[in-house]
């Protein structure tokens, strides 16, 4: 993922692509009222093709709608009552009817997809130039084929692609759907962002993700977003492998610990105002950009989620190609949008209708 994530080359690029894209669809809408949350999706979909498969996907092709489709119903059934109920007694719930049943029919689209587009792979032999993760991973499966430990194989790296999609198309679109509620109901903060963009992009048609250290405000909303609306309800689960004393507490080896980031990111000792909105937890006096040690929405620790990289470079491109070419705006007849959200495994906006005004010089 590491050797993925950087680079004109690689995957940058078709970020900078899906970007594009996006501005044009909303631009298609001619600043009337919209939901934007399908084309974001599609668009975070298809940077996770471009990461796995090498390529995106037009967004009529069938195969790519039925991919989002399976996506899409993965995600909203994790965390719902019915999921929980089949992760605690899976041999009951196998034979009662409900949403569950469905499930194992989204998973194998997904999977198909993936075995699928693994042989087309294999059929190229990529392994002395590999550009994608499933040319990563043959090769990586090559290089230890001797190794009766390896657990590198097919069946894995199916699994693997399943999981990025699955971990990685909803929490990237959600915190840009956070980002756009955010920015419509602070009208200030966005045009201090789209004023910082102008100002040091200029007319230069093109940017990358290094720019984002001439653009300290841009960054600094970006990062508050991420703390402020955090998307995540809990990190994945770790396993004890001794006795702990924390605090006065005992953590005894074989316990299931689950990491809270929420305490982090809202702790009064570590942000000035943590309930507030405010891009200044990341900027200095001087208004340049500092990194805070509390600031840990991907996580931390041997389960750091593995697109933080990935991520981060989305967001940023994203949301500046955005707010380069709009100004986001509620309906006229509402004082701003809401922010009380759905909460599930992750932390959803409810459905909203924003208008995407072209900036003039666009
Ligand atoms: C804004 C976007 C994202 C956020 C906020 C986010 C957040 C997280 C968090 C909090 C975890 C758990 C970490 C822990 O418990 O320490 C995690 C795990 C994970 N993330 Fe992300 N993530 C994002 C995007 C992505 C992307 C783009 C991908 C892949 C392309 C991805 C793949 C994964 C995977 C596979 C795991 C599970 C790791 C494991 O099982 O150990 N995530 N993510």
């Amino acid at each position: 993922m590491r050797k993925l994530g950087l680079g004109k080359k690689g995957v940058e690029h078709q970020i900078e692509e899906e970007a594009h894209q996006l501005v044009e669809t909303f631009a298609r809408t001619k600043g009337q009222l919209f939901d934007p949350s399908l084309s974001i999706s599609n668009s975070i979909c298809n940077t996770i093709c471009a990461v796995a498969f090498g390529h995106r996907f037009s967004l009529e092709d069938e195969k790519f709608l039925k991919l989002m489709g399976a996506i899409d119903a993965l995600s909203k059934s994790v965390g719902c009552i019915s999921h929980g109920l089949y992760e605690v007694f899976p041999w009951i719930m196998k034979h009662l009817p409900g949403p569950h049943q469905k499930v194992f029919a989204h998973a194998k689209v997904v999977q198909t997809f993936a075995k699928k587009e693994t042989e087309k792979h294999k059929e190229h032999d990529a392994v002395h130039d590999p550009q994608d993760f499933i040319d990563f991973y043959l090769l990586h499966m090559e290089k230890r084929k001797n190794d009766p430990n390896s657990t590198y194989n097919e069946e894995n790296l199916v699994q693997c692609i399943f999981e990025l999609f699955v971990a990685g198309t909803e929490t990237t679109s959600l915190t840009l759907r956070w980002a756009l509620i955010l920015m419509a109901n602070h009208p200030d903060i966005q045009q201090k962002v789209h004023k910082e963009i102008e100002d040091s992009l200029g007319s230069s048609q093109s940017f990358s993700y290094q720019d984002r250290k001439r653009l300290p405000y841009t960054n600094a909303v970006i990062h508050e977003i991420q703390r402020f609306q955090y998307i995540v309800f809990s990190g994945v689960p770790r396993q004890c492998v001794k006795d702990v004393n924390m605090f006065g507490f005992r953590i005894p080896k074989g316990a299931i610990v689950m990491p809270n980031f929420r305490s982090v990111l809202f702790d009064p000792k570590q942000w000035e105002k943590p309930r507030e909105f405010n891009p200044n937890h990341f900027l200095d006096k001087d208004g340049r950009f500092f990194e805070r040690e509390a600031f840990l929405p991907f996580g931390a620790g041997a389960r750091v989620c593995p697109g933080e990289q990935l991520a981060k470079i989305e967001l940023f491109i994203i949301f500046t190609s955005l707010l380069r070419a709009f100004t986001f705006q509620i309906p006229e007849d509402m004082k701003e949008l809401s922010a009380k959200p759905i909460v599930g495994a992750t932390v959803i906006p409810r459905p909203v209708k924003i208008r995407a005004v072209p900036h003039c010089t666009n």
